[in-house]
C-alpha cells in the first residue's frame, strides 16, 4: 500500500511539471514586436558592485555599446575592498566617459541598499539593474521598447558558464517567456532588470535577497506586467567546485522565501492570470521537490528492491536517455531547493559571502 502512494507521489512530482510545460509550451514564446519607429527612450543602468575587480572593466564596455551613449546614463554604486573603485575611476578617465556617475559606500550593506540608492539617484524614468557579473547580448534597444503602456517591468533570458546550468537554463528560459507572453513571469533576473519608475518607487522595494523577482511580484501585484524577452541574453559567470553549492543554496533561498513572502498577497489579489502563475511557480520551488523525496522514502521503507530499481532506472536515464542532460539538471535542483529551504530558515540574507569565480 505505502509503495503505491510513493509511486503516486514520484508520478506527480514528474507529471506536474511537465504538464505545465506543456501547458507553457502551447502558449510561449509569442514574442511581441517591438515598435521600432519609437524613438529610444533614456534609460538609468544602474551596477551595484561588490568586490568586482576582474570583471567591471569588461562591464562597463558591454553596457556601453548596448544603448545610444546619449540616452544613457550609469551609476555605480561600490562597496568593494578589493581595488574595483580604482579601476572604475581609471576606465572613466580613460574612456573620457561623461555619464558615469560612481558613488563610494562608505560601508557595505548588501545589493538591495546600492539598488534602492541608485534607483533614487537615477534621473531617467526607466532604470535598469544589473550584476557586474553577467555579460548582455542581443538588443537592449528592442527590450527597452517593449517597456511601455501596460508592461511595468522587463527582464533577460539567461546562459551560464557552466553546462550544468545550461542544461535547465534552455527550459527555465521557455517557461519564462511563456509565462510573460500570458502575462507576466514572478522570477527576474538581477543581470537584466529594468523597471518604470512612476510604476514602482525605491522606497516600495523591501529590504531582501531576492530584489529582481520581488519587483517583477509587486509589479505584477499593481497591476502591470512583468515579463521577460528573448531580445538580450544574460550570460552569467557561474563559480566552481564546492562554491557553486553555496552559491545555489544561497540564491534558492532568495527565491524560496520570495516566494513565501508574497505567497497570501498574491492570493488575496484579483489578478486571475498572474495568481495562477505565482501559485504554480511556488508550488514548483516549494512543495514539489518534497513529493520526490518522501515518494523515494515511502517506496524504500516499503519495498527496498524497487528502490533500488528505482535509483537504478534513474542512474541509467540520466546517462543515455534522450532527456539526460535536461534530468540531471532536474534531479541536481531539487537537491538543490531543499537545501535551500533549510537555508531560507535562516532569515534573510543581505549582504552575502562572495563565491570564488
Ligand atoms: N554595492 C554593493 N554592495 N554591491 C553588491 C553587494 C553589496 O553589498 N553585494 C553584491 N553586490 C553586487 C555584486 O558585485 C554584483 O554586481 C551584484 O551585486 C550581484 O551580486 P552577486 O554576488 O553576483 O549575486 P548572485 O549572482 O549570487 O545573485 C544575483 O542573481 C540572483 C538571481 O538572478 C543577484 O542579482 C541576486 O539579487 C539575484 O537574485
Ligand atoms: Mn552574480
Amino acid at each position: 500500500m505505502l509503495e503505491y502512494l510513493g509511486l503516486s507521489l514520484l508520478v506527480f512530482h514528474f507529471a506536474e511539471p511537465a504538464y505545465y510545460y506543456g501547458y507553457i509550451k502551447k502558449n510561449c514564446c509569442r514574442t511581441r514586436n517591438p515598435e521600432e519607429d519609437k524613438e529610444d527612450p533614456p534609460i538609468s543602468v544602474i551596477i551595484p558592485t561588490y568586490n568586482e575587480r576582474d570583471n567591471i572593466r569588461r562591464k562597463m564596455r558591454n553596457v556601453l555599446e548596448s544603448y545610444p551613449q546619449d540616452k544613457m546614463e550609469i551609476i555605480i554604486i561600490d562597496s568593494s575592498n578589493d581595488g574595483t573603485y580604482d579601476i572604475i575611476k581609471k576606465e572613466i578617465e580613460a574612456l573620457n566617459l561623461k555619464n558615469i556617475r560612481l558613488i563610494k559606500e562608505e560601508k557595505r550593506r548588501g545589493k538591495i541598499f546600492a539598488v534602492r540608492e541608485g534607483v533614487k539617484l537615477a534621473s531617467n524614468n526607466i532604470v535598469i539593474l544589473t550584476d557586474a557579473d553577467a555579460f548582455w547580448e542581443g538588443s537592449l534597444v528592442k527590450a527597452i521598447k517593449v517597456l511601455r503602456g501596460e508592461v511595468g517591468a522587463i527582464s533577460c533570458i539567461k546562459k551560464a558558464t557552466s553546462s550544468l546550468e545550461n542544461n535547465y537554463r534552455d527550459f527555465y528560459n521557455i517557461i519564462r517567456l511563456g509565462e510573460s507572453s500570458i502575462y507576466s513571469t514572478p522570477i527576474f533576473h538581477g543581470e537584466l532588470t529594468a523597471f518604470r519608475k512612476d510604476v514602482l518607487k525605491p522606497e516600495e522595494i523591501p529590504n531582501v535577497g531576492a530584489d529582481d523577482s520581488t519587483i517583477a511580484t509587486l509589479i505584477s501585484l499593481k497591476g502591470y506586467r512583468a515579463i521577460c524577452t528573448d531580445n538580450v541574453i544574460a550570460t552569467e559567470i557561474v563559480p566552481k567546485g564546492l562554491e557553486y553549492f553555496s552559491w545555489k543554496t544561497r540564491r534558492g533561498s532568495h527565491l524560496i522565501r520570495h516566494f513565501v513572502r508574497f505567497f497570501s498577497k498574491v492570493v488575496k489579489s484579483r489578478n486571475p492570470k498572474f495568481k495562477k502563475i505565482f501559485v504554480e511557480e511556488a508550488y514548483l520551488h516549494v512543495i514539489n521537490p518534497w513529493l520526490l523525496i518522501f515518494g523515494l522514502v515511502l517506496i524504500g521503507v516499503s519495498d527496498p528492491l524497487l528502490l533500488i530499481i528505482l535509483l537504478g532506472l534513474a542512474v541509467v536515464a540520466s546517462v543515455i536517455s534522450p532527456i539526460s542532460k535536461l534530468l540531471r539538471a532536474w534531479l541536481s535542483n531539487q537537491g538543490f531547493l531543499i537545501l535551500s529551504q533549510l537555508y531560507a530558515l535562516r532569515g534573510e540574507v543581505i549582504a552575502w559571502r562572495k563565491e570564488k569565480k
